[in-house]
């Protein structure tokens, strides 16, 4: 009898704390998800999933899905995930990652993936909500087209107000801890929407959110630290000689984010050179290479006019070897200003060396979208796994002094790296974490799963922790599941990794 109890009583508490009168709502019976085409087995926990408007007079909408915590509901923290590009779904994250579903590919052209349950899925250890963000990605759409031109800060508001809406939504898990985790680009829109939610607390906004932390993976955070991670770690990594690190290193003088030198652009090159072929997610795998060469469309013509010279980058290389070859050019750091979306800058519709088959097929399924209360494609056009429809303004700067913001006021961060990455490699995470100047609370150490070592760590105060995952990539969850759902369990428990 504890536990329905128990689950009685924090409906009730949530209900009093959002300061509702006697309209105690629970989560809308109509957003639930009671079937899914591809599955066939019953669901370990309830799911949820639909729209949020977050403005009525342009009619935006954000899409999510939710997923029950498969232990303990109640008590179990929220956690909101967030994929990045900027212009990614989450849904990438549900898919290939940490979703409650391992999708196995159709047999046949055309037939529906086969789903099963995912046994490291991080609903076992938690609710997890996956967001599509911002309003133009994934399923999340507007009905004014000017709002598909953003930048970080919009970003981050409307992310607070989707929040705000949803807990109102769903009250009876208000008073679970909540959390904010994000790879990639979202190593922008995580701190800088903890940041939205923490000025919400300060200010008296209703509901209060119960915040905690934040986990951020393989996140793009600083110019400077991200644009200088790529040399040491070809360097560690054996992937350019001693020589050419030596002579780039005495050519740029430490400063390859920013070259201003002719010698140091030349050394750079050769850099490039060396590591152009490799897959940039994870330089241990292979590249995967689309079958169908009709992807590679000219989407410049969908471009405003201002835009089009972005795809066309100053590295001389042909689409196709770019499409085989790598994604975001090899040292280009998130600036300030416009940032590229994948296709845009690249001149194709889909992610070099990323296999999105599975997700695209799946999602674009109309039995699909009615199951998960998608909007059919009529109204919000096909699902893309990065999309160029929207137009992306990096304009929060660095993200450091909103993490020094963050822990400093007790907010707890996993900051986590997939070591093999090149896109966002573990070099310029660790650099900028240490670069903090936190006293050191627990020394670099392996930590462990499976009786084996997983990576490494080193902990700081105001419980900032910085972790690799050996031999994973940019993805962390997709490369490494059970070693992702052991360290997510034990920050989410508050126990050492
Ligand atoms: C669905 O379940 C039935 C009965 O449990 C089983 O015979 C069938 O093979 C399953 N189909 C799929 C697609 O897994
Ligand atoms: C879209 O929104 C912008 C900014 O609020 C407004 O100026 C414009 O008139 C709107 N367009 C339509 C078609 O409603
Ligand atoms: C964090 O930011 C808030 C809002 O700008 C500010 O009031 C506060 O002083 C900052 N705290 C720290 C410790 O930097
Ligand atoms: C670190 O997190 C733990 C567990 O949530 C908390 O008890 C402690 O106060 C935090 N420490 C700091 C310095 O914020």
């Amino acid at each position: 009898m504890a536990k329905p109890c128990l689950i009685y009583y924090s409906l009730f508490f949530s209900c009093i704390l959002y300061g509702f009168l006697f309209l105690c709502q629970a989560a809308p019976e109509s957003a639930l998800v009671t079937q899914i085409p591809g599955f066939n087995g019953s669901f370990p926990s309830k799911h949820y999933a639909g729209y949020v408007s977050i403005d009525e007079v342009h009619r935006k909408n954000l899409y999510y899905y939710f997923v029950v915590s498969e232990g303990n509901p109640a008590k179990d923290p929220v956690v909101l995930w967030l994929n990045g590009g900027p212009g990614c779904s989450s849904f990438d994250g549900f898919v290939y990652e940490h979703g409650a579903f391992n999708f196995e590919a159709a047999q046949t052209k055309g037939g529906l993936p086969k789903l099963h349950l995912n046994p490291y899925s991080w609903s076992k250890v938690s609710n997890i909500l996956y967001l599509d963000s911002p309003v133009g990605v994934g399923f999340s759409y507007s009905k004014n087209k000017s709002d598909y031109s953003i930048g970080d800060i919009k970003t981050a508001s409307d992310s607070h107000a989707f929040l705000l809406k949803w807990f109102q939504l769903y009250p009876e898990f208000l008073s679970n801890p909540f959390y904010i985790a994000g790879e990639s680009y979202a190593g922008v829109y995580v701190p800088t929407l903890a940041y939205e939610v923490v000025k919400g607390i300060d200010v008296g906004d209703k509901p209060i959110l119960n915040f905690k932390g934040y986990l951020v993976g393989n996140g793009v955070t600083d110019e400077e630290f991200d644009g200088n991670a790529l040399v040491p770690f070809a360097h560690g990594m054996g992937l350019i000689s001693d020589n050419l690190y030596e002579e780039v290193t005495a050519a740029c003088k430490g400063n390859y984010y920013n070259p201003l030198s002719a010698p140091c652009e030349r050394q750079l090159a050769k850099v490039d050179k060396d590591v152009q072929d490799l897959n940039i997610y994870d330089i241990l795998e292979p590249c995967y290479h689309e079958k169908d060469p009709k992807k590679v469309l000219d989407i410049n013509i969908r471009l405003p006019s201002t835009f089009r010279k972005l795809g066309e980058t100053d590295r001389p290389l042909a689409v196709r070897k770019r499409m085989f070859g790598r994604a975001w050019p090899l040292r280009a750091p998130v600036r300030d200003g416009i940032v590229p979306t994948w296709p845009q800058l690249l001149n194709i519709e889909s992610v070099p060396c990323t296999d999105d088959e599975v997700a695209t097929s799946w999602l674009n399924d109309a039995s699909v979208r009615k199951a998960i209360h998608a909007e059919e494609a009529s109204v919000v056009g096909s699902w893309e796994l990065c999309t160029d429809k929207i137009i992306y303004d990096h304009d929060a700067g660095s993200m450091i002094k909103y993490h020094k913001n963050l822990t400093s006021r007790g907010f707890r961060a996993l900051i986590f790296s997939g070591d093999h990455d090149m896109c966002v490699p573990y070099t310029g995470s660790q650099a900028w974490t240490r670069s903090i100047g936190y006293k050191i609370v627990d020394e670099w150490r392996p930590w462990f799963s499976n009786e084996q070592v997983a990576g490494f760590l080193q902990g700081y105060e105001n419980n900032l922790t910085f972790l690799t995952i050996k031999g994973a990539g940019h993805t962390v969850p997709e490369y490494k599941p059970q070693e992702a759902l052991d360290f997510y369990s034990r920050f989410l428990a508050g126990n050492p990794i």
